[in-house]
């Protein structure tokens, strides 16, 4: 796959995904509700701009898998996507990274305050697990997949662990932080996949190297997301340089060195490419894992 399939693939992923996401707040901004105000702020931040990396990882993987129309796969695309939002309004908030910048643009307590942050957070959150349910052109049982992908992924043993694990000094080594950002990152990526593999009912084979390559892909992620938070332009990254080391946080920056990290963003990327071993048409994943190799945002 060149260049320019790639880019044509990824905008319209892209393009699908804003769609959507945008739809679900035309309505309820024209109903006037008295709490009006909190879907404000829950479109504030889900409409601010993010890469939407999880929803498109579901989008190719139920085409991988064989569904029908990937575009039937918008409604669990979506709903990881917000769950992602609420973790990350709830991550910069002053009890947890007290971070004042995301996505350019001033975060979202900052805008709404801390009390109707938190709350658009913890309404996200149901509204994806809403999502799933009623999507109307997927089956029961890819609904009750996808369900359990979701909940396992970023509930108390997963995403939200590696937010405790962050937050409580966990991570000083290589195994630890592994641990730490596996659970904060790398499972809500894994589950991308898993979605869109439900979404298409993909058989266990597919599911299994799907699930690897975005399994290492996160960790990658994560790794690079440390390694931009020290070498990285405000501008363009979106969020503030030097944000870990003022929380007091040990990253992977700090244990493996700014060398060490792009080191290690390599090597998982390769591993994330050779679980594609035998993936027919696994190209985009294959671009797409490079090109995140060398984000700057
Ligand atoms: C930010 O994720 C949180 C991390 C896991 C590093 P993204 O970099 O995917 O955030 P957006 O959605 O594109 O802003
Ligand atoms: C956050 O990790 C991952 C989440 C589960 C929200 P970071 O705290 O490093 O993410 P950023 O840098 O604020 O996006
Ligand atoms: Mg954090
Ligand atoms: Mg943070
Ligand atoms: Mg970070």
């Amino acid at each position: 796959m060149d260049g320019k399939l790639f880019d044509a693939r990824f905008g319209e992923y892209t393009a699908a995904v804003e769609a959507y996401l945008s739809g679900l707040f035309e309505e309820k901004a024209a109903e006037r509700l008295p709490w009006g105000r909190l879907y404000e702020s829950m479109s504030y931040s889900v409409m601010s701009g993010g890469k939407r990396i999880r929803p498109m990882l579901t989008l190719e993987c139920a085409r991988l898998g064989g569904i029908r129309d990937w575009r039937t796969a918008l409604p669990f695309a979506c709903a990881l996507e917000l769950v992602h939002t609420y973790s990350l309004i709830h991550d910069d908030l002053p009890c947890m990274d007290d971070d004042e910048l995301r996505r350019g643009k001033p975060t979202n307590h900052v805008v709404f305050g801390e009390t109707m942050a938190t709350l658009a957070g913890d309404a996200l959150q149901a509204e994806a697990y809403r999502l799933i349910a009623r999507a109307s052109e997927l089956t029961d049982a890819a609904k009750v997949d996808a369900v359990l992908a979701l909940s396992r992924a970023s509930g108390a043993d997963g995403m939200v662990a590696g937010q405790v694990l962050d937050l409580t000094g966990y991570g000083h080594d290589r195994e630890t932080l592994t641990t730490l950002c596996d659970k904060k990152t790398g499972f809500m990526l894994k589950a991308a996949a898993e979605l869109g593999c439900a979404a298409a009912g993909a058989p266990e084979e597919l599911r299994g190297a799907l699930a690897e390559y975005a399994s290492r892909l996160g960790l990658a992620f994560q790794i690079r997301d440390d390694l931009l938070d020290v070498t990285g332009d405000e501008k363009t990254f979106g969020k503030p340089i030097g944000s870990d080391r003022e929380e007091g946080k040990i990253t992977f920056v700090d244990v493996l060195g700014v060398d060490g990290c792009a080191r290690e963003v390599s090597r998982l990327t390769e591993e994330a490419v050779a679980a594609l071993d035998g993936v027919e048409g696994g190209d985009f994943l294959i671009h797409l894992a490079h090109r995140l190799s060398e984000r700057d945002r």
